[in-house]
């Protein structure tokens, strides 16, 4: 690890820089971390390592064609207890305040693209909410840990958030959830990977389409048509956000011989799969689905066990990609 002066990066993914080694168990997460030309090798020999040893292939198109079914375990079993909401969110995606809200960076606004608005208005009577003057989409919402803190901000601001996961499950407990309020908030179950299956959102309607952990869950070679789908429902001016695991994450590290599916592509245990990406495949991702890079960084950390003295190395991609046009 190489260790940062204490000018960082202006993006604001924290400024916590560790400076002295001696710091290290003096907080739980550092930021800004750059690895060592050692590290990285060593981290690459690892993954070479645990994908050496693959999934057999008879048994490998399961983790595909069921992935619903274990997402759907996934959230039986945890119910709304595995992930914590998203504090970050705000921080990290100011795009996702309606232009009211003082923080958020200036961007076209719906009225902007008045004849985008009147067809939408002619082909949309049937769509919750469809003169809502910001409208976001979180696609693999699962119990809501974006969702809900959106909810909160939103309300009375004249925006609207639409959010989907395949798992029917996990959108039950968003519809449960005592915050849902269908004045500001659209939840139904979708699966991203289903081509003849079409949002009920009009294309080019949204400011906002967000996935949180979502894309490293569906298979490497499905993955760029996902986006083109998705790409599709944003206006002119309208933001993707996106945040997911990184390459060589300890996350990925820590898989065992026989967990591997594809190049950087693991199943856990419980069925659900996990991909690791680079900064060079979330821009080819979004930039041939027709978007603009406006964000795309490595957000190397370290993140420390005070108590039991571990040091961690965290990798995660953060991008956002704008749709051509709008002012
Ligand atoms: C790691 S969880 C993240 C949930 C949420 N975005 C968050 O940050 O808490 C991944 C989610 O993606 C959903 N998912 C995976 N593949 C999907 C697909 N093909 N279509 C829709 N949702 C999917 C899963 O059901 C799960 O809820």
């Amino acid at each position: 690890m190489r260790l940062k002066g204490t000018q960082g990066p202006s993006a604001p993914l924290g400024a916590r820089f560790l400076t002295s080694p001696e710091d290290m168990f003096q907080h739980n997460m550092w930021d800004h971390v750059q690895w060592t030309e050692k590290e990285e090798e060593t981290a690459r020999q690892r993954a070479e390592d645990n994908s050496s040893v693959r999934v057999p292939q008879e048994e490998q198109a399961k983790y595909d064609t069921e992935a619903c079914r274990y997402w759907n375990t996934f959230y039986e079993t945890h119910h709304g207890k595995f992930f914590k909401d998203r504090q970050w969110l705000f921080r990290e995606f100011p795009e996702l305040l309606p232009p009211d809200v003082p923080e958020r960076p200036a961007s076209p606004r719906a009225a902007d693209h008045q004849e985008t608005l009147e067809t939408l208005a002619r082909d949309t009577r049937d769509i919750p909410y469809q003169h809502a003057d910001f409208r976001i989409l979180e696609v693999g919402c699962g119990v809501g840990n974006s969702v809900f803190p959106i909810v909160k901000t939103i309300k009375e601001t004249g925006a609207f958030v639409y959010c989907c996961d395949f798992s029917p499950h996990a959108i039950q407990l968003v519809k449960d959830h005592p915050d849902y309020d269908p004045s500001v908030c659209h939840a139904f179950v979708h699966d991203l990977c289903e081509e003849g299956s079409p949002l009920p959102i009009p294309l080019h309607s949204l400011d906002v389409v967000m996935a949180v952990f979502v894309f490293s869950s569906i298979h490497p070679t499905r993955l760029q048509a996902v986006v083109d789908r998705l790409a599709r429902y944003l206006r002119p001016g309208g933001v993707f956000l996106f945040r997911d695991h990184g390459r060589h994450d300890l996350s990925q590290l820590r898989f065992k011989k026989g967990q591997c599916l594809a190049e950087n592509f693991y199943t856990r245990g419980d069925g659900t799969c996990a991909y690791f990406f680079t900064k060079d495949e979330v821009h080819r991702l979004f930039t041939n689905a027709g978007l603009e890079e406006v964000q795309n960084l490595v957000d190397r950390r370290i993140q420390v066990n005070r108590g039991k003295k571990v040091v961690m190395h965290r990798v995660w991609m953060q991008g956002k990609f704008r749709c051509p046009g709008g002012s």
